[in-house]
C-alpha cells in the first residue's frame, strides 16, 4: 500500500531519519517501535504529508506522491497525534469535523459520526461537551474522528500512552475491529512491548535514526535478527 525508499529527514545539521526503507502492506497493523526520541512520530508525519522529507521518495499504490498529489492521497488517510485536540463545541461537532471539511452531505454526517461513536463505545454522548469527557474517552473521541470518513490508513502515534489499563484495552479492541470489519491498514509507533504482542502483524524497530530491523511479530520476538532488536524487546535497553 505504502512505500518508502531512502527516506531521510534533518532538523537543521541534525539527522533524525537515516535512508529509511519500509514497506506497508494494506490490511496489516504495523507497530513502528523505539525509544522515546528516535524519530517516530517525524515518520509518521512525514507518511502524513505534515513534514516533507529531507531526501527519498514515497510511493502510494506503486505511485511516487508528488507534493500535488498530496491531497489526493490526504483524502484516504488519518492520523492520531499523541496529544489529542479537542475542540471546544460537543462530541458531535468534534467527531464531525472531517466530514465537514470534504463537503459531505448532513444527513450522511449524522449517520457516520453515531456510526463512529458507537464504534468506539461512546453511543449517547453526542450532546456532551468535549472538554467534560475523562482522559480515556476523549481519546476514543478522537478515534472517532479519525475513523469517520472511513480512511484506508490510519496513523496512530502514542495512542494509549496516557491511559489507563481499562482505556488502553479499549483502545485495542477499538483497532482490531477497525481493522476486521473495515480492512483499514494501521501503522502504530509504541514503545509498549506487551502492546505491540496483543495487536501487531509486524513490526520495524527505529534506533538512532535507522531502521535496523523489519520483521514479523513472531520472528521479532523468537528469533530477532540484530542483537540491539533483541536487547529492546527484553527491555536491556535503557531508554
Ligand atoms: N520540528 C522540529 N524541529 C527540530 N527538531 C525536531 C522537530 N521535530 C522533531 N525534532 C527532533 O527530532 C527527534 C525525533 O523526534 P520524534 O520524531 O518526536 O521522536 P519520537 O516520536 O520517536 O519520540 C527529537 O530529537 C526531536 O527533538
Ligand atoms: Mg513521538
Amino acid at each position: 500500500m505504502f512505500r518508502v525508499e531512502n527516506l531521510s529527514k534533518s532538523f537543521g545539521n541534525k539527522e533524525v531519519l537515516k535512508k529509511i526503507n519500509l514497506e506497508i502492506f494494506r490490511g496489516e497493523v504495523f507497530a513502528l517501535m523505539g525509544p522515546s526520541g528516535v524519530g517516530k512520530t517525524t515518520l509518521l508525519r512525514i507518511l502524513n504529508f505534515l513534514e516533507t522529507p529531507t531526501d527519498g521518495k514515497m510511493m502510494f499504490n506503486g505511485r511516487e506522491c508528488a507534493i500535488r498529489q498530496k491531497n489526493t492521497v490526504m483524502h484516504k488517510m488519518s492520523m492520531l497525534f499523541q496529544r489529542p485536540a479537542l475542540f471546544n463545541s460537543s462530541v458531535f461537532n468534534n467527531v464531525a469535523y472531517g466530514l465537514i471539511i470534504r463537503g459531505v452531505d448532513k444527513k450522511t454526517i449524522g449517520k457516520k459520526v453515531i456510526e463512529a461513536l458507537n464504534l468506539v463505545g461512546l453511543a449517547g454522548y453526542e450532546k456532551q461537551r468535549a472538554l467534560t469527557l475523562s482522559g480515556g474517552e476523549a481519546q476514543r473521541m478522537v478515534f472517532a474522528r479519525a475513523i469517520v470518513y472511513s480512511p484506508d490508513l490510519l496513523l496512530l502515534d502514542e495512542p494509549t500512552s496516557n491511559l489507563d489499563p481499562a482505556n488502553v484495552a479499549k483502545i485495542e479492541e477499538i483497532i482490531k475491529k477497525i481493522r476486521s470489519e473495515h480492512g483499514t491498514t494501521i501503522v502504530i509507533a509504541t514503545h509498549n512491548i506487551p502492546q505491540v504482542r496483543r495487536i501487531a502483524d509486524r513490526v520495524g524497530i527505529l534506533l538512532n535514526g535507522e531502521l535496523i530491523e523489519v520483521n514479523s511479530k513472531e520472528k521479532i520476538f523468537t528469533n530477532p535478527g540484530d542483537a540491539r532488536s533483541a536487547a529492546f524487546i527484553k527491555g536491556e535497553m535503557i531508554y
